[in-house]
């Protein structure tokens, strides 16, 4: 795989975040309630997703997500009155043969997390470079401003990252840790006071996993 262009005028990681992201869009069904996540691959769903006409009612996590969103036509609510989802769709910046997944590359973990818990049925769609056979990437961590040197202090190896604050005021940063035992890194980020949120989803948030090799889309079932 590489950056140029492909006859489509697409990159390959772009023709590959595309094929996941309409593969996304044949999941919804008439009627559903749609949590909808953030980034560039979500960007393929959405206009994918709108071409299908159907009726549907969308949330989402992201200011630039609803902003796009409703300029290609999708209902967007506020995320208030909708106790669950039908269906959420995802992207993600890694993903294990578990489940096992970082987010939070756009900053967006916190609500994403919060959809994701929301829906009947979570859906990440990646592209190829996403799948991995266990996890690297430094952990996003969305922090509370107020303690926020003692919170950095408590948790060590973390570094601010130089983006806006979260559309609920949270700071972000990246957390560097070894990822031998996801699960006790996450339930030790968990307890950490200050901490609102960390990008490390659990398997048992996830139900389909779409990764697209080219213009090919795997479809992973995991429960
Ligand atoms: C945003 C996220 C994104 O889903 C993740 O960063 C993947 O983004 P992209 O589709 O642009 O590669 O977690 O907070």
């Amino acid at each position: 795989m590489n950056g140029d262009p492909t006859p489509s005028g697409l990159s390959d990681a772009d023709v590959e975040k595309q094929a996941a992201g309409v593969a996304g869009a044949q999941l919804v069904e008439d009627g559903m309630t749609v949590g909808l996540g953030t980034g560039s691959t979500v960007a393929y769903l959405l206009p994918a997703l709108a071409q299908r006409g159907l009726s549907i009612r969308c949330v989402a996590t992201s200011p630039r997500t609803e902003v796009a969103a409703r300029e290609l036509g999708l209902t967007v609510e506020p995320f208030g009155s909708i106790d669950r989802f039908d269906i959420a769709i995802d992207g993600a910046d890694e993903v294990t043969p578990e489940g096992w997944l970082i987010k939070g590359g756009g900053a967006a973990h916190t609500r994403e997390k919060i959809v994701a818990v929301t829906a009947d049925r979570f859906v990440v769609i990646a592209d190829s470079s996403k799948a991995v056979p266990a996890l690297t990437w430094p952990v996003p961590v969305e922090l509370l401003a107020y303690g926020l040197a003692s919170t950095l202090r408590r948790l060590g190896s973390t570094v601010l990252r130089d983006v806006p604050r979260s559309p609920d005021g949270g700071v972000i940063a990246d957390h560097h840790t070894d990822l031998d035992d996801p699960g006790r890194t996450a339930a030790l980020l968990s307890a950490t006071p200050g901490l609102v949120a960390h990008g490390i989803f659990a398997p048992d948030l996830v139900h389909d996993v779409l990764v697209a090799t080219g213009t090919e889309v795997e479809h992973r079932r995991l429960r």
